[in-house]
């Protein structure tokens, strides 16, 4: 199918069935980026449900990316404690100082200009750019690599397949609705396209994926012999 179909469907599937997260505006709504931005760095290397009281948490206490800004570097480690990676709290604080005194408060649009905050990396950067700005970043993680490689049944392995999975992931991402569009292939991954037993009969999917044609989808992706 061609790929305004795909997205078409997968949005249909997204607006029905997403799952209310925190972090997540209703739909029309603008999104914060300190929300967007505070909760991918809590996600990375960390479970949903795990990070859910921490957000609320850090939220309530610091509500904006200023607040966060002078808050006393203990005081963030001891919010922080239990999520783990350490290196992310310290990270938070010198961004958010960073968006505070060197962008007047304001986290920057493009993909570039936050790349080069710190602590944020290409993932964080597209998910920020196109959660909360809504531009045309193609957001890529494990999720939706496996997503990519079932629906396109690429059997290359795992980490010599990257580029492909995401030249596939790129050539999808609409140019409406990129954010959603983002959230729900990784919702996909993290609810239907799971890395066992993937509930494809729930698919939006289903009837264009390679993989599950193939037989193939549980397989995937492939990884590359140790
Ligand atoms: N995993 C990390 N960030 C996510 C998001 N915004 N939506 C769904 N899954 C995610």
């Amino acid at each position: 199918a061609a790929a305004a179909a795909l997205s078409a469907r997968l949005l249909a599937w997204y607006d029905r069935d997403r799952r209310d997260l925190p972090w997540r505006m209703d739909p029309g709504q603008a999104a914060d980026p300190y929300r967007v931005w505070l909760s991918e760095v809590m996600l990375q290397q960390t479970t949903v449900a795990a990070v859910k009281p921490y957000y609320a948490r850090f939220l309530a206490r610091w509500p904006t990316v200023g607040d966060l800004a002078r808050a006393e570097d203990a005081a963030v480690m001891t919010e922080w404690a239990g999520l783990g990676y350490y290196a992310r709290a310290r990270n938070l604080l010198t961004c958010a100082r960073a968006v505070t005194d060197q962008h007047g408060g304001r986290f920057p649009e493009t993909e570039d200009a936050l790349r080069a905050l710190p602590g944020v990396g290409a993932y964080t950067a597209a998910a920020i750019a196109a959660i909360a700005f809504g531009r045309r970043a193609v957001v890529v993680d494990g999720n939706v690599e496996r997503v990519m490689a079932r629906l396109f049944a690429i059997e290359t392995p795992l980490p010599a397949a990257k580029p492909t999975l995401r030249a596939l992931a790129e050539a999808l991402t609409p140019d409406a609705r990129c954010g959603d569009h983002a959230q729900a292939v990784m919702d996909l991954g993290a609810t239907l396209c799971t890395p066992r037993s993937p509930a494809c009969g729930l698919c939006p999917w289903r009837e264009a994926c390679q993989g599950l044609r193939a037989g193939l989808a549980e397989r995937l992706p492939a990884k590359a012999p140790k």
